[in-house]
């Protein structure tokens, strides 16, 4: 079994994965998302101060399976360091303590993985990852390879989400909130810009269209005066934006690549609407949607175990003294490292 652990941002998780059958024996996840909905986004300190406590918790149920451990992985990088290194520092002290193997995970790689859990990989495959940090197209041709097509110039697009939230006071983490929300709205009353609409470029930004929503609040007298229609149709409007925004990007590459494979993940995969709409433009273009079970879309330490099983057959292994966080050297070549 592996014991894999995730504490990239504002999640403490742990899971248990059977090497043999590719089972979640176990898996726990304690959120900090209210910890942190007071100040409107996560502060790194309060972050890492909360899975010193929720990590060594979670651990202790895991106990029953310490005989059968052959390997711990953990979420090195990319992530807050302050978090990163609390989970590294516990699957560091296992690995020594327990005398077995460590396995660094990349935690963009993890959410791919999320695709796989309890299942063989798809490969060739290319995924939309949109999270709370990164906006990627990636084609992901085997574990080793794994090329980005596509990146965010700015705010991710669960970032905008979050900080579109915050604006209009509605909490954190703003995705599910503002998903909520625009069920009730008017999509079109808000006219707003589809980034980089009449670009060539193959790529996204989110920033312009955070700035857009910023102004629309302002018109409205600011948040203060905001009812809550005036909400809704913000929300649904800018809604509109990222997806329209996702799915032209998407399309140009569509168009380009014969992968038949498609997938959305990360914590914004979790959103209905968007998902509808790459449902239909897969079936215009004959691709293959897959998406993770929802409760892996968001962070989770299960998908850090499932890559954890094709490294261990790789026998991909770190030394405990050399485990350290964010190399981005590492990143260069457009290469997911
Ligand atoms: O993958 P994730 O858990 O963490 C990172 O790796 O960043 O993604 C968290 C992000 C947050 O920004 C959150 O607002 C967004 O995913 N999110 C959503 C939805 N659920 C979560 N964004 C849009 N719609 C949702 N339903
Ligand atoms: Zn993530």
């Amino acid at each position: 079994m592996i014991l894999s652990i995730e504490s990239s941002c504002d999640d403490s998780s742990i899971a248990i994965t059977d090497i043999e059958s590719k089972k979640i024996l176990y898996h726990k996840k304690i959120s900090q998302e209210e910890q942190h909905s007071v100040y409107g986004g996560v502060v790194p300190e309060l972050a890492s101060r909360l899975h010193a406590v929720a990590l060594p918790e979670i651990l202790k149920e895991t106990k029953p399976y310490f005989d059968k451990l052959k390997a711990v992985a953990v979420t090195n990088q990319p992530g807050l360091s302050v978090t990163l290194l609390e989970g590294i520092a516990m699957a560091k002290t296992l690995a020594v303590l327990k005398e077995i193997p460590l396995i660094e995970v990349h935690h963009l790689k993890g959410h791919i993985y999320s695709l796989f859990l309890e299942k063989e990989t798809i490969f060739p495959l290319f995924v939309l990852l949109i999270s709370g940090g990164h906006t990627q197209i990636i084609r992901v041709e085997s574990f080793e390879r794994m090329e980005i097509l596509a990146t965010s110039m700015d705010d991710s697009v669960g970032e905008s989400f979050d900080k579109c939230a915050k604006m209009m006071g509605l909490g954190y983490p703003g995705g599910p909130i503002i998903e909520q929300l625009a069920k009730k709205g008017d999509e079109n009353r808000f006219e707003l810009p589809v980034p980089l609409r009449n670009s060539p470029l193959i790529a996204f930004s989110l920033s312009g269209l955070k700035n857009a929503v910023r102004l629309k609040i302002e018109a409205c007298g600011g948040k203060e005066n905001m009812n809550e229609q005036d909400r809704a149709d913000l929300s649904a409007s800018f809604q509109k934006a990222v997806k329209l925004h996702l799915l032209q990007k998407s399309k140009k590459i569509f168009a380009k690549e014969h992968i038949k494979d498609f997938a959305i993940v990360g914590g914004a995969s979790a959103n209905r609407y968007i998902r509808d709409a790459y449902e239909k433009l897969c079936k215009e273009f004959h691709k293959t949607m897959h998406v993770a079970p929802l409760e892996y879309c968001s962070d989770n330490a299960a998908m850090i175990g499932r890559y954890a099983l094709d490294a261990y057959e790789k026998k991909q292994f770190v030394d405990p003294n050399d485990i350290d966080i964010i190399r981005t050297k590492k990143q260069q070549n457009g290469m997911l490292l």
